[in-house]
């Protein structure tokens, strides 16, 4: 058993932002490869309309592959009912909602208030959906480009709601706002109101604070995480978005704690240039990849 679980994002936050286009195939071969690396949940694209991120229009084929992956969770993003009704369609494991605290954002992504969205989160729980797994994430819960300061209170009473018909809920930093005593606050706060229904942090580094972030999360208890692959992702419906906390780095950094992530890094950095191959113009990030591991550095046990 891993003591954290990392989702990568890549396929889905990293690709949906990108400006290079990743062809289907190439897509599954870059997903088995971070499987081969021992991820076991990975957030494999998104039920969107094909024409608002053309990216994400062979979801469906990417998660019937992925099904075929053994031991792999296969997790898709929907924003309201027919998306999710795409994603159990094409067999997802897990489905996570965007929900934000930011009114502003909420609008700009998903053309509904926080209060619709939690609704539509509602009509999708209630619809039946055996064995599927239902993730609320609440994202801009540490501040928004477009609306600047997001009430605690707004995140909190968020989180509840989805708590109540959730699977699990996660706090989402979409634009990078959020400082370590505030991610130790605010999951302090959620899951002071929603206990083990709290599970997963997604953290992007658009200023540099992503590791110090995650770090901040599992002192105060989270054990999931999202990441991706050199750091692509953004939300493109949040101007300043950039992006995720960087896969290889925060494995290194729990590997090298002692905390076991059931990652290798070596098979991890073959699957970065792997990606980098298929999509040479795009920028990617991190230090590991850069420095490589320390002299006589032994991965937990
Ligand atoms: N998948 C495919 N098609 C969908 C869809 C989905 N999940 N949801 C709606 N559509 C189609 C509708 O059928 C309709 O098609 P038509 O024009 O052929 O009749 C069209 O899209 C518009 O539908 P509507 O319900 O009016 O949606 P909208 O234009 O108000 O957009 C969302 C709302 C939620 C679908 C859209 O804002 C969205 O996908 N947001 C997510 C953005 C995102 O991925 N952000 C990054 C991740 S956080
Ligand atoms: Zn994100």
């Amino acid at each position: 058993m891993s003591a954290v679980t990392i989702c990568e994002v890549g396929p889905r936050d990293g690709l949906q932002n990108a400006h290079h286009f990743m062809p289907t195939e190439t897509k599954k071969r870059w997903i088995a490869a971070l499987a081969a690396a021992g991820l076991k949940e990975i957030e494999v694209g998104s039920f969107v309309p094909p024409k608002l991120i053309p990216a994400m229009a062979d979801t469906a084929e990417i998660v019937s592959f992925c099904r075929t992956i053994p031991n792999l969770k296969v997790v898709a993003l929907a924003p309201n009912l027919k998306g999710f009704q795409r994603a159990l369609e094409a067999g997802a494991h897990k489905v996570t909602f965007p929900v934000s605290a930011s009114r502003k954002h909420s609008e700009s992504n998903v053309r509904m208030t926080p209060e619709q969205m939690v609704e539509e989160v509602r009509k999708c729980a209630q619809a039946p959906h055996p064995g599927v797994e239902i993730e609320g994430a609440v994202s801009t819960a540490f501040g928004c480009t477009m609306q600047g300061e997001v009430p605690e209170d707004d995140v909190v009473r968020i989180a509840s709601a989805l708590a109540g018909f959730c699977d699990g809920v996660a706090l989402a930093d979409t634009v990078g706002y959020g400082n370590p005593a505030q991610v130790k606050r605010i999951f302090s706060r959620v899951k002071g109101e929603i206990g083990a229904k709290l599970e997963g942090a997604h953290f992007h580094n658009t200023r540099g604070l992503g590791l110090a972030n995650a770090l901040a999360a599992y002192e105060v208890g989270v054990r999931s995480f999202d990441s991706s692959l050199g750091g692509l992702g953004g939300c493109p419906f949040a101007p300043g978005a950039s992006g995720n906390v960087i896969t290889e780095d925060l494995v290194f950094m729990f590997e090298a704690m002692g905390v076991k992530t059931g990652i290798d890094l070596d098979r991890l950095m073959a699957a970065r240039r792997m990606m980098v191959e298929a999509i040479p113009q795009e920028p990617t990030y991190g230090h590991f990849a850069l420095a490589g591991l320390p002299k006589g550095f032994r991965a937990s046990a």
